[in-house]
């Protein structure tokens, strides 16, 4: 069976090819440098990205595996969550191929395709928890198989990547800003009392990350020569060593703050439900080094196999919207053209067609 993967939920438009659960073939475009500039994603330039270049790479994808649309078997596309006009360039432009190759369209819900990507590396065992730390959601899951999610927590504000980026945009450093809060604080000194662990004195598995967010703000206001004077990257050159080395020992409390609280809440839930074969940590945020190296020591204090998928799977990405699409199509599920796209904030329904 072979599979076309198309994404274009935010700022990346992913297109891969999986044939049998194997990925043979993937293109990505990603806008960072388009939205850079104006600190953020700006949702009316990114569908027309989308628009844009996804006939120029499903043209070089396929004529580089030297095959025609007539040969993909089933067209999978992230329809959502994610922002409404971009979902819907990836949705309509699936829907054009299936009508002109009849293959099968399935729309599959991105966030769960961010926790099955790993299955394209290893085998995913069953029942697993699966932590989803991106630009847009921090939600916990139990997952029975690919096709059945409970939700069990979620941010009831800013999503995990959202404080990274925060952070990052407080300090003047540019958007998205989670890698160099990463990479900067790597080489700091951690003070685990610069910032309070958010929401973890209470007994439910969701996040709130604004108090936290008001921390750093407050820090940055009483610390002003933190701040860089223009958005860029800190030059250690020109700069006094002093202040460079007091940024790298905040950004390395964030790091610590931000690893500590998903920590609590993952142990928590692995708590609350025995039987828990893996613990899948994927998004943007899995690839942070801190939270790499606490889920880690969590899988390792329960016994329970850790499973990371590798960083280009990590972020946005068409393999894992092909391989979620095998997945479901594989199970006899697909949708039709009445397909709809979900925004942000909607629940993804479960509305696809089983067969057998
Ligand atoms: O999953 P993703 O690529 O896109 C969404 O679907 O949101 O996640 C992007 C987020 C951004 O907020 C980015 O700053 C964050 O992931 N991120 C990181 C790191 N790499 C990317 N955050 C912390 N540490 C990193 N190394
Ligand atoms: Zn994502």
């Amino acid at each position: 069976m072979l599979c076309l993967g198309i994404e274009s939920s935010c700022d990346e438009t992913g297109l891969a090819l999986v044939k049998d659960g194997k990925l043979i073939a993937e293109k990505l475009a990603s806008q960072i440098d388009v939205h850079a500039v104006f600190g953020g994603v700006v949702p009316e330039i990114a569908s027309r990205e989308h628009l844009r270049v996804l006939p120029a790479l499903l043209r070089e994808l396929l004529k580089e595996q030297d095959l025609t649309i007539d040969d993909v078997d089933v067209v999978s596309v992230a329809r959502g969550p994610g922002l409404q006009g971009c979902l819907l360039m990836g949705l309509n432009f699936a829907k054009g191929l299936v009508l002109s190759c009849g293959a099968k369209l399935v729309g599959v819900n991105h966030l769960w395709a961010h926790l099955t990507a790993a299955g394209l590396e290893q085998e995913l065992l069953f029942p697993s928890l699966g932590l989803l730390v991106s630009g847009g959601h921090t939600h916990i899951y139990f997952i029975e198989s690919p096709l059945k999610f409970t939700l069990l927590g979620r941010t009831l504000d800013d999503a995990a990547g959202e404080a990274f980026d925060k952070t990052a945009k407080s300090l003047n450093l540019p958007y998205p800003g989670g890698k160099l809060v990463d990479d900067l604080g790597k080489q700091g000194v951690v003070d685990k009392k610069i910032f309070p662990v958010p929401y973890v004195n209470n007994d439910n598995l969701d996040f709130s990350f604004s108090g936290l967010k008001t921390a750093v703000a407050t820090y940055v206001n009483n610390h002003p020569d933190l701040r860089l004077a223009a958005m860029g990257v800190p030059d250690e050159g020109s700069e006094d060593s002093k202040i460079s080395e007091a940024r790298k020992n905040m950004l390395a409390s964030f790091n610590y703050t931000v690893g500590r609280t998903l920590e609590i809440k993952v142990e928590r839930a692995i708590k609350a439900h025995r039987g828990i074969k893996s613990l899948i940590v994927a998004g943007g945020v899995a690839a942070n080094s801190v939270v790499r190296s606490v889920m880690a020591d969590v899988a390792k204090k329960y016994s329970i196999p850790l499973v990371l998928p590798s960083m280009h799977l990590c972020t946005d990405n068409g393999a894992m919207i092909a391989y979620a699409g095998y997945l479901m199509a594989k199970a006899g599920c697909r949708h039709d053209l009445e397909l709809e796209a979900i925004p942000r904030g909607r629940v993804v329904p479960t509305d696809w067609i089983c067969e057998g």
